[in-house]
């Protein structure tokens, strides 16, 4: 089997499995050592995404097919560039995001918080990187919402993203979180990445990105691999 040419992870900037505070994780998390595997050259040649599927519409998730007006809520901008090693960038890399609509609600079967859904939002969109590896989306402030991990539990308002390079072995699952949010030291999720990665985390308003009477932007730069990788969530 030929091995591939990839750097490692630092798995010292991502969460453990384990973090008691998050309390799913003291059920799912692996009680036995991992083993480790050398990636191979399928990992970087496996089957990947088709990108003519992606549809510049998908980037945009205040407006949906056959939606009746525009999503309720602070319209935004979320841009930044997802970079490799040394800060190259990766272009067509496939972004994905969803989220919970401006009051606190995922447009999902088993969320059963008592918040009005919008009809006109999903919560879900994609996109893909251009040659400066940058991405847009155009969407509204997710509301934060309760869960039920300890008394009085919010989530601070969030975005997960899922980050697919050009190949498996560049996959990144993880969430963004706003600027002066109080609610980001009380989060076990975000409390589960060690400390010195938790600000790579957390958008940064920009108001370059801000388009006046339309929408706030904010930037949020990914890094797949490397010195300055983005955590993932915890697993
Ligand atoms: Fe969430």
């Amino acid at each position: 089997m030929s091995r591939a040419q990839v750097s490692k992870r630092d798995w010292r900037v991502h969460p453990p499995y384990l973090h008691e505070a998050y309390t799913s994780t003291v059920r799912r998390s692996p009680r036995l050592p991992l083993v480790p595997l050398e990636p191979s050259l399928s990992e970087l040649t496996g089957p990947a995404f088709g990108a003519d599927a992606v549809h510049p519409d998908d980037a945009d998730l205040t407006r949906i097919p056959g939606g009746t007006g525009e999503a309720i809520g602070q319209r935004i901008y979320v841009t930044g560039r997802v970079l490799e090693d040394e800060g190259r960038p990766v272009a067509n890399a496939l972004v994905e995001v969803w989220q919970a609509n401006a009051a606190g609600r995922y447009f999902h079967k088993v969320d059963c918080h008592d918040a009005p859904l919008d009809p006109n939002f999903t919560g879900g969109g994609r996109c893909l990187t251009d040659a400066r590896g940058e991405y847009r989306f155009t969407t509204i402030h997710p509301g934060a919402y309760p869960w039920t991990n300890h008394p009085n539990a919010w989530r601070p308002a969030h975005i997960h993203f899922s980050l697919f390079g050009s190949a498996f072995i560049s996959r990144l699952v993880t969430q963004m979180y706003f600027p002066g949010d109080p609610l980001l030291p009380l989060d076990p999720v975000l409390g589960g990445v060690p400390e010195p990665g938790r600000p790579l985390l957390v958008a940064r308003y920009d108001h370059e990105v801000t388009e006046p009477l339309k929408a706030l932007g904010y930037r949020f730069d990914i890094v797949l691999r490397g010195r300055n990788q983005t955590p993932m969530e915890p697993r």
